[in-house]
């Protein structure tokens, strides 16, 4: 097998044969929720979807290949990702998470993990104050690097020297790279993370979520809690992922040239205040940022002058969609503040720079001047 990330999304075809000697070079959908026994004792190696599935194996095989795991599970969504992930604590257990997150991530932590008995502490991200966050309770280290939406970086290497110190399991959402530009793994992360509606699927068209590990141990203990708790990704969704994935690089490598183009045209706006995008000279983090990954991606966020500015936007774009997500070829743009950290308390928000005047913009693969042109009649003069 190929050590190249391109090749890896295409093809991995090598493990398929044994199920498949058709010749089909798209993976077949194996849509079945069940597989019958050659004899009592005895198994294909398949018995139930819930458990296994080849479709969703190939995917499986796929994504640990491009994050460098030996193993990965696929899921129905991110969130039920991290549900699952999320059972490897038992009550009492303590988590430090970075403080700026996906909404939903926040959402969970208070009204499911709370509910659960495991507190959580919420980390600025800078390397010197991890240590001092360590109770007896800790189990875990929770991170998004570049995180979601203020794009705050953290470093990989360095929170992985604490948690293997302390015995902790490190877990880093690698939702916003991608594996393409960035694998947590290689940095000492126990567990990565994926929200697969967004890069990796690439379409904006199904929901799916993965967790990517190499420990053989920590891998059996994932796929009980995934079969029991029964969140896996469907056959169907599966195969919409895998096809995703093919052109992962490109999408990748043509959206961060949008991104870029974009990031280049707001900071010369007078009606943009700041940008956070790792693509810019100025960008607090950018020296970390460029150690630990191999680009800067196509998500940006950006402050306007007013909320009316950024209403204004919201209302007059014609090309990029207002909504939410991100990661597909469709370029889109949201309003963290009343969308996807809606739910996170005010003051929380304001503390990580989330304010009425806050865009979030993930770049897609159209034109780049077609995207320019439309924020800039969006924005006005
Ligand atoms: C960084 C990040 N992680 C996880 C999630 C959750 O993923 P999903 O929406 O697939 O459940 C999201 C969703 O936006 C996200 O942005």
């Amino acid at each position: 097998m190929s050590d190249h990330l391109a090749t890896k999304c295409v093809n991995n075809r090598h493990e398929t044969l044994k199920y498949d000697n058709t010749g089909a070079i798209s993976y077949p959908i194996y849509q079945t929720a069940t597989f019958a026994h050659p004899g009592v004792g005895e198994s294909t190696g398949y018995d139930y979807s819930r458990q296994q599935n080849p479709t969703r194996e190939q995917l499986e095989r796929v994504v640990a290949s491009l994050e460098n795991g030996t193993d990965a599970l696929a899921f129905s969504s991110g969130m039920a990702a991290v549900a699952v992930m999320l059972e490897l604590l038992k009550p009492g257990d303590h988590i430090i998470s970075s403080c700026d997150l996906y909404g939903g991530m926040i959402r969970y932590f208070q009204h499911i993990s709370e509910k659960n008995g495991l507190t959580v502490t919420y980390w600025s991200g800078a390397p010197g104050e991890l240590a001092g966050l360590v109770r007896k309770e800790t189990a875990a280290i929770f991170i998004e690097t570049p995180s979601n939406p203020m794009m705050n970086i953290i470093d990989i290497q360095k929170t992985a020297d604490v948690a293997r110190e302390h015995q902790l399991l490190f877990v880093a959402d690698n939702t916003f790279l991608s594996p393409w530009f960035q694998n947590p793994l290689d940095l000492g992360a126990d567990i990565v993370l994926h929200s697969g509606t967004k890069f990796l699927g690439g379409h904006n068209d199904t929901l799916s979520g993965f967790l990517v590990v190499k420990d053989a141990a920590l891998a059996e203990r994932l796929r009980f809690l995934s079969k029991t708790i029964g969140s896996c990704l469907a056959p169907f969704d599966s195969w919409l992922v895998l096809r995703g994935v093919k052109t992962l690089g490109l999408r990748m490598e043509a959206s961060q040239k949008n991104a870029l183009a974009i990031a280049r045209f707001l900071s010369g706006h007078p009606r943009v205040t700041k940008i956070y995008y790792p693509g810019l000279p100025d960008f607090t983090g950018a020296e970390v940022h460029l150690r630990q990954a191999r680009g800067f991606g196509s998500m940006l966020t950006f402050q306007t002058d007013t909320k009316e500015t950024a209403l204004r936007v919201l209302k007059s774009v014609k090309l990029l969609h207002f909504a939410e997500s991100l990661g597909g070829v469709e370029s889109l743009i949201t309003y963290p503040s009343t969308q996807t950290h809606a739910d996170v308390p005010l003051e929380d928000r304001e503390r990580n720079g989330i304010l009425e005047t806050t865009l979030r913009l993930s770049a897609g693969i159209e034109h780049e001047a077609d995207l320019i042109a439309d924020l800039a009649q969006a924005l006005g003069e």
